[in-house]
Parts: structure tokens; C-alpha cells; sequence
């Protein structure tokens, strides 16, 4: 298992209050999204949580990217990403990419239909809405790097259809 994060508050037991933090962490409301990214010839959807919108002038949105991942490395080669908000009933898509996505046909991505954005990152095509954007700036994060991004483009496709959010699934990060 790995070690566990301090700090500690004095006198507590390291192992119960590490699962009593994630729970507080797990209580944070929080939307569930499809980042898309392209570098290289590679492109990857990746089932996201940590991002949210950072300013207003200009529209900056911030996503908090693992080191080890795909999308990873594609954010910071392509220099861009697209933010797709899930419709409540595409719920089971989220499953489908915790892991890299597979060139499928038609330029699906793992089955599911895909185009291209103007900035070349994949952007769902049965999203509720989604927003594309460029990179302005990294911040290391630890073992995550937040990619902070300019809006470029964006589009509300179906602006009735409920949003997925981590609390209809079953799902959680972090924590
Ligand atoms: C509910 C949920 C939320 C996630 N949120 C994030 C996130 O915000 N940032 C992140 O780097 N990985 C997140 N992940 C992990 C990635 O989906 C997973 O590690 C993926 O396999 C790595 O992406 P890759 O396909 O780019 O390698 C989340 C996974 C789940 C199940």
C-alpha cells in the first residue's frame, strides 16, 4: 500500500484519519467530464473530475492532469484540451475511459463518435456541451500538473439534457 500523506493532527491514528479525510474529500461536490487531447498522431478522451473555471477575463478553465497518464502527455505536447459535459443518461461512458482510448472506426474513439476540434483534440460528439481550449500555463501539482487553458471554442448542443455529475455514479478520485 502506499505511504500514507501527512500532515497529521497530533495524537491521531495516521490510518483512521486517512480514510475519515478521504471521505471529507469524497463529500466535495464535483462534476465528472470527458477531457480530450491529441498530440503526435495520438488522441485520448479521459474520464475527469478536477477542473473547474479560473477567470473571467480572459475565460481561463483549469484541469488537474495525473503525471502518468496519456492525456498527460498529450496536454502537454498538443497544448490543448476539450472539457465535454456528459449527458446524465451517457453515464456509462465514464467507464469506458479510465483507460486509453483505441482508434476505432470512423475515427471513433473506443466506439464512441468523436470529431475534431479546431485546436485537433477529439470533442464528444454527443456532449450536452463542451468547451475547447487552449493551454496558457502549467502548475506543478504534485503528482498532477494543472493545465490552465484559454476557451477558444465551445458549444451547447443540448442545453435541456441534465449533466452527469460524480454523485450518479458510483465513482470517486482523489481523496
Ligand atoms: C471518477 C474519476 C475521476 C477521475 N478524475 C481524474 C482527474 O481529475 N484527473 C486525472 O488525472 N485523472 C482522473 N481520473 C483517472 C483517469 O480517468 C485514469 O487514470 C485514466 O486511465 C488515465 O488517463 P489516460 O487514459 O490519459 O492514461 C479519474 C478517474 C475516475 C474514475
Amino acid at each position: 500500500m502506499a505511504e500514507l500523506v501527512g500532515p497529521f493532527p497530533p495524537g491521531v491514528d495516521p490510518d483512521a484519519y486517512d480514510r475519515q479525510r478521504r471521505r471529507a474529500f469524497w463529500r466535495m461536490p464535483s462534476g465528472i467530464y470527458l477531457l480530450g487531447s491529441a498530440f503526435g498522431g495520438r488522441r485520448n478522451l479521459m474520464t475527469h473530475t478536477w477542473a473547474m473555471q479560473v477567470a473571467t477575463r480572459p475565460k481561463l478553465v483549469a484541469v488537474s492532469v495525473r503525471k502518468d497518464a496519456l492525456t498527460h502527455e498529450l496536454v502537454a505536447g498538443g497544448r490543448a484540451f476539450s472539457l465535454c459535459f456528459v449527458r446524465r443518461e451517457d453515464r456509462a461512458l465514464v467507464r469506458v475511459f479510465t483507460k486509453p482510448a483505441a482508434e476505432g472506426e470512423g475515427g471513433s474513439l473506443s466506439g464512441v463518435p468523436v470529431r475534431t476540434g479546431s485546436t485537433g483534440v477529439p470533442v464528444l460528439v454527443q456532449a450536452a456541451a463542451w468547451l475547447e481550449c487552449e493551454v496558457r500555463g502549467d502548475v506543478d501539482a504534485g503528482d498532477h500538473t494543472l493545465f490552465v487553458g484559454e476557451v477558444v471554442d465551445c458549444s451547447v448542443p443540448d442545453e435541456s439534457a441534465p449533466v452527469l455529475r460524480v454523485e450518479d455514479t458510483r465513482l470517486n478520485y482523489g481523496g
